[in-house]
């Protein structure tokens, strides 16, 4: 819908954007990717400063942006992403924690599926049963892409929280329903994708353990997030 283009959250004109977005929570971090992985990343948004870049890689057209935290925050971004400037794909790069303890901090995982606590979806008149799903050709492609840069992964179900100073115990029961770490907006992400007819992918890294109370360092969280970016380039 171009005629929506710009949008009071986006500042890109129609066509500033590539069919594929990569994004990350932390605007700072998008910068980052976009500085590092593309070649002449041309910034086309400053609203709320949620940068949003557009260049290229391996000749190919991407575009990187923050989406901030929250499911409200990127249900926004994203809806706007899918319907008014036509992009095809969402890769969100994030970080979830842990509630199974055999899960190690540091652990790539692809969200296949995104349970919620969030009243999101009620929008869309969903079908009973309905679970926030990634597209599966993307989980495909992201297995593929990590098998081949030799990076392990798992293929999670996350749990996609509207509160994140959440009551722990409530949390770690969750591991009981197949759970293996929660975040806060790939059901968001997800359901926007299927109520466009798009796709989209949550690839995260477990930056923390809440049962067993270990958390990546400094260090580590910045090898996760290279991880990650690698894979999503190489899908
Ligand atoms: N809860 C919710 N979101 C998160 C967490 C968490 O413990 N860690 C990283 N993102």
């Amino acid at each position: 819908m171009e005629n929506q283009c710009p949008t009071p959250h986006n500042g890109a004109k129609y066509g500033d954007i590539a069919k594929t977005v990569i994004m990350s929570g932390d605007p700072l971090r998008a910068k980052m990717i976009a500085e590092t992985y593309l070649e002449n990343p041309v910034l086309y948004n400053e609203i709320r400063g949620m940068l949003g870049y557009t260049g290229t890689r391996n000749g190919k057209k991407y575009s990187v942006q923050g989406h901030g935290m929250g499911i409200p925050s990127i249900g926004i971004y994203s809806y706007e992403l899918f319907n008014f400037y036509d992009c095809d794909i969402i890769l969100r790069l994030g970080t979830c924690g842990a509630i199974d303890p055999a899960v190690k901090v540091g652990t790539v995982i692809l969200a296949e599926t995104a349970a919620t606590d969030s009243n999101y979806g009620y929008q869309y008149d969903l079908p009973e049963g309905y679970v926030p799903t990634a597209t599966p050709e993307l989980i495909e492609a992201a297995a593929a892409s990590a098998q081949r840069l030799g990076i392990p992964y798992l293929r999670g179900k996350v749990f996609s929280s509207d509160v994140f100073y959440n009551d722990v115990q409530k949390e770690l029961e969750m591991v009981k329903d197949g759970i293996q770490c929660i975040e806060m907006e790939a059901s968001a992400l997800y359901t926007n994708a299927y109520a466009a007819g798009k796709k989209a992918l949550t690839i995260l890294t477990v930056s923390d353990n809440i049962a067993t109370g270990d958390a990546l360092s400094a260090l580590d969280r910045q090898l996760g997030l290279k991880n990650m970016i690698e894979i999503a380039f190489g899908m």
